[in-house]
């Protein structure tokens, strides 16, 4: 069972090693902190302009900052506790994506920046970020996007609200690393409010908050597969070209004009009950998951507004079984993981976090289960998978406010 250190800890720890590692003044540094995320219901719903619920964890991206010195005025300088080498460009000319390099997304970050404000983003920064769990699902790309976002917004004296940064992190995603992903990582990350779930409409881009369960009636296991992979390498970018032929095809059926880029947001309900049956059967597994997905974010919500924990957990489990079976998107070691999840005992609901490729599942768990569910699953996990289970690890996680410098 992982343990990291309080956020508390960790931010001493990064503002003392950047201080030895620049030579800034402690009084101009400051703390970042974007936390990971979780989806418990709206799985690959967002890029299709669905609805989607989504908490922030108490887990998360950390990074110390400082302006950079005047003698550098336009350098941005940053180190990283979980990759080698040193990211260091000028805000006059950021250079291009470089594929697998850890600094694209505060290239990318700078980049979004610089098209919106010009020149006003003057002030480069040195900064030193860390990530504390394993990647894969809990968004931790988009969260050091945010980090970035907030620490080059604050060193320029830039006023930017929730919906622009929502923006700014998307064009790092969707502009320059080249991911068809959709806004629920960076909403979520950025307007959590603990222990409420944030309801989310991609196409009108609102969000609000529900207050549910009390704090303590459950908590949240993420659980390590070892199994890596970048989401932009995996079958992500095509099932989202997937969904949208199943747009268009549906669409067209239904006699309606079809424009590029059409999304399963557009089409009614209706239309997918009477034409869903004609469309290849790809397509239509796909339109199926969007569709039931969408009816249990609504009713999740419901429940959750009950407090009915159970409920909700009921419906994780079939969004996880929809995943796999309608979208396709699970990669072996993840589905034994959610299996294994599902089939233990004080788990109220369980699915892949994320994409589903790669990396992290989730569950909700009893009070006081967890590590007894930790120690279950690592066990049939090493069975299973014995290679992947050597790297194997579970956290057990509380929800907590969005993004913020502290
Ligand atoms: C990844 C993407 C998100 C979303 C989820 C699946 O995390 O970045 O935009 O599509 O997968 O729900």
């Amino acid at each position: 069972m992982l343990h990291p250190p309080s956020l508390d800890e960790r931010a001493d720890a990064l503002k003392s090693a950047l201080i030895r590692a620049f030579h800034v003044s402690p009084a101009d540094v400051r703390v970042a902190v974007s936390p990971y995320r979780i989806c418990p219901l709206g799985a690959h719903v967002d890029h299709q302009l669905g609805i989607v619920t989504g908490l922030a964890l108490n887990q998360a991206i950390v990074m110390a900052f400082a302006p950079s010195p005047e003698t550098h005025r336009k350098e941005v300088a940053a180190l990283s506790k979980n990759y080698p080498g040193q990211v260091r460009f000028e805000l006059d000319s950021i250079p291009p994506f470089r594929p697998g390099d850890w600094g694209n997304y505060l290239r990318g970050a700078a980049l979004a920046l610089r098209d919106q404000f010009g020149k006003r983003l003057g002030r480069g920064m040195v900064a030193m970020v860390d990530g504390d769990l394993p990647i894969g699902g809990l968004s931790s790309s988009a969260a050091v996007g945010v980090a970035y976002l907030l620490a080059l917004e604050a060193v320029n004296g830039l006023s930017v609200s929730i919906a622009e940064n929502i923006h700014f992190d998307r064009a790092i995603e969707n502009g320059y690393i080249g991911l068809r992903n959709g806004i629920l990582d960076q909403s979520v990350i950025l307007a959590a409010n603990h222990d409420q779930l944030l309801s989310l409409d991609c196409q009108s881009e609102s969000w609000h908050t529900v207050r549910g369960p009390e704090a303590g009636s459950f908590q949240v296991l993420v659980v390590y597969s070892g199994f890596e992979q970048a989401l932009v390498s995996t079958g992500y970018n095509q099932r989202v070209a997937e969904c949208r032929e199943a747009a268009r095809q549906l669409l067209t059926a239904a006699g309606r004009r079809v424009t590029n880029g059409a999304v399963l947001r557009q089409v009614s309900e209706e239309t997918f009950v009477k034409h869903g049956p004609t469309l290849p059967v790809t397509l239509r597994k796909r339109a199926t998951h969007f569709f039931t997905e969408q009816a249990r974010v609504r009713d999740g919500a419901e429940a959750w507004a009950r407090a009915n924990v159970k409920q909700f957990g009921g419906l994780v489990v079939h969004s996880g079984k929809s995943s796999v079976e309608n979208y396709e998107c699970g990669s072996p070691p993840l589905i034994t993981l959610y299996e294994l999840l599902v089939g233990s005992p004080g788990v109220l609901g369980a699915r892949f976090s994320g994409a589903g490729f790669r990396g992290n599942c989730i569950a909700l768990v009893e009070p006081g289960q967890a590590e007894a569910v930790a120690v279950a699953v690592a066990e049939g996990y090493a069975r299973r998978h014995p290679a992947e289970a050597k790297h194997f690890s579970a956290c057990v996680c509380e929800t907590d406010n969005g993004a913020r410098l502290i």
